[in-house]
């Protein structure tokens, strides 16, 4: 990387001043280099939550926050969703640009001839309670299929990578399906391969082995779309999650399933359900001026869910192609007068309008309507984020994938601003008071 320009940083204290290399992107802001700064001045950045750092090098997904624009590989999502399957956007994402037919035949091939689990998987639920909540069964049987799946773990064999990315990609439907099949106390269905992923996906969820299953054709792709929508955000919590456990050379289901526990909180992909949660208690119209006023008490836990992004200061673009994919669903199942989706929608309104939401910049995220969706389809409200991690996992795979490859990638290991105790008096226990 060449570098344009040098930042110059100087001292109040009399120390000397020290020049920085600041590289540009192909597009958006640029970058201060500052890891020569600790060697140069005995200092370090002090950035919690990563505010104004930039964590790696990547050329998978640009997203301009202010514009309200999501890119993969330099094409639009709009574009994508318009016109690509699943597994079509996943190779995009995983290798770099579109397939052509031979191509995406052989990678929708690859991926169908490992839907199906180790069979003694199965068994590894049973531990768990029936009623657990799906993303802590998720955890645990994600990060358990290093144990099932241990002849492609060398991460620095490209072959075992690719082996256990198809693994990943192909069975987390079945886990997924798994674990909601198990949550409701039926029998686990085995993936059918001459099924696209997503209706094989729905076969799993909601079939049962006593009778034939057909997917409703609008609802495969409503439900297609909304995971396309969910494969890849940059460096979001749960990606930077699944780099910093990658940059030690752990195993990538470990990784994936670090994903999966950061994606878990309310924050990030936990905010689908929230939503629901939030709409159901708000229950009607009437009530959301009393909400709103309470979302925007600093002395209130209470936010907006689905609200606010730490990127987005406009239109989630995922948002608006999320409430395109609520309108077919709802149509298509006749529930055009759904009392939450007619109430979401009032709430959007009156948010949009109230000047503490302007002023922030807080607009409807990917997570506000996605979970009407997913209601309306069938899938319990537990189930949402365990979604979000199916459709995830191809992003994940892919940005684990760039790490390892990046010559400049070294195990994260962040420093500290220490304000604690620096010479503590030890006490015996018996003489502690
Ligand atoms: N409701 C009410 N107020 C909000 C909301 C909200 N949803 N979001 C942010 N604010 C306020 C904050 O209180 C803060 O106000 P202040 O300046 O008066 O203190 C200001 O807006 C800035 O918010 P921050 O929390 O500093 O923004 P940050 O970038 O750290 O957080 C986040 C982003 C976590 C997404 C936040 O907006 C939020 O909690 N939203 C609700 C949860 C949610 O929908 N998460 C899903 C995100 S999308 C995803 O992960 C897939």
């Amino acid at each position: 990387m060449d570098s344009k320009a040098k930042a110059t940083l100087s001292f109040s204290d009399g120390r000397p001043s020290v020049e920085f290399p600041i590289y540009g992107g192909s597009v958006g802001p640029d970058v201060i280099d500052v890891r020569s700064l600790y060697a140069k001045t005995g200092a370090f950045t002090y950035d919690p939550g990563f505010m104004s750092t930039a964590s790696c090098k990547s050329s998978i997904t640009y997203i301009d926050g202010d514009q309200g624009v999501l890119q993969h590989r330099g094409y639009s999502i709009e574009t994508l969703i318009e016109n690509c399957d699943f597994l079509e956007v996943a190779y995009l994402i995983l290798r770099g640009k579109l397939p052509n037919a031979a191509e995406k035949k052989e990678f929708d091939h690859t991926v169908t001839i490992h839907t199906m689990v180790h069979e003694q998987l199965a068994r590894f639920y049973s531990g768990f309670r029936r009623d657990a909540h799906p993303m802590a069964v998720l955890c645990g049987v994600v990060g358990g299929m290093a144990a099932f799946y241990h002849d492609s773990l060398d991460i620095n064999d490209p072959t075992h990578r690719m082996i256990s990315e198809f693994r990943l990609i192909a069975k987390m439907p079945t886990v997924v399906a798994m674990t909601y099949k198990y949550n409701i106390g039926q029998p686990f269905m085995y993936p059918r391969n001459d099924l696209g992923y997503v209706e094989n996906f729905m076969r799993m969820m909601f079939g049962v082995p006593c009778e034939e299953y057909r997917p409703n054709p609008v609802l495969v792709r409503a439900l297609e779309k909304i995971l396309i929508l969910h494969m890849d955000h940059e460096q979001n919590a749960s990606t930077s999650t699944v780099r910093l456990a990658g940059s030690s050379g752990a195993n990538p289901f470990a990784c994936i399933a670090a994903g999966i526990a950061s994606l878990w909180g309310p924050a990030h992909g936990g905010a689908n359900e929230a939503v629901l949660k939030m709409l159901d208690e708000i229950g009607d119209v009437s009530n959301i001026d009393r909400f709103i006023a309470k979302a925007k008490d600093p002395h209130e836990v209470q936010k907006l869910m689905g609200f606010g992004h730490r990127v987005y200061k406009n239109y989630d673009p995922r948002a608006r192609l999320i409430q395109g994919a609520c309108h077919d669903v709802l149509a298509e199942l006749g529930l055009e007068d759904n009392k939450m989706f007619k109430l979401a929608m009032a709430l959007e309104k009156v948010a949009l309008e109230d000047e503490y939401f302007v002023k922030r910049k807080l607009f409807p995220n990917v997570d506000f309507y996605s979970g009407i969706v997913y209601k309306a389809l069938g899938i319990p409200v537990s189930m949402f984020t365990a979604l979000f991690a199916l459709a995830r996992t191809v992003g994940w795979i892919a940005q684990w994938n760039e790490m390892i490859g990046d010559a400049d990638q070294k195990i994260g290991r962040p420093r500290q601003l220490f304000l604690g105790e620096t010479a503590a008096k030890f006490v015996p226990l018996a003489q502690r008071r």
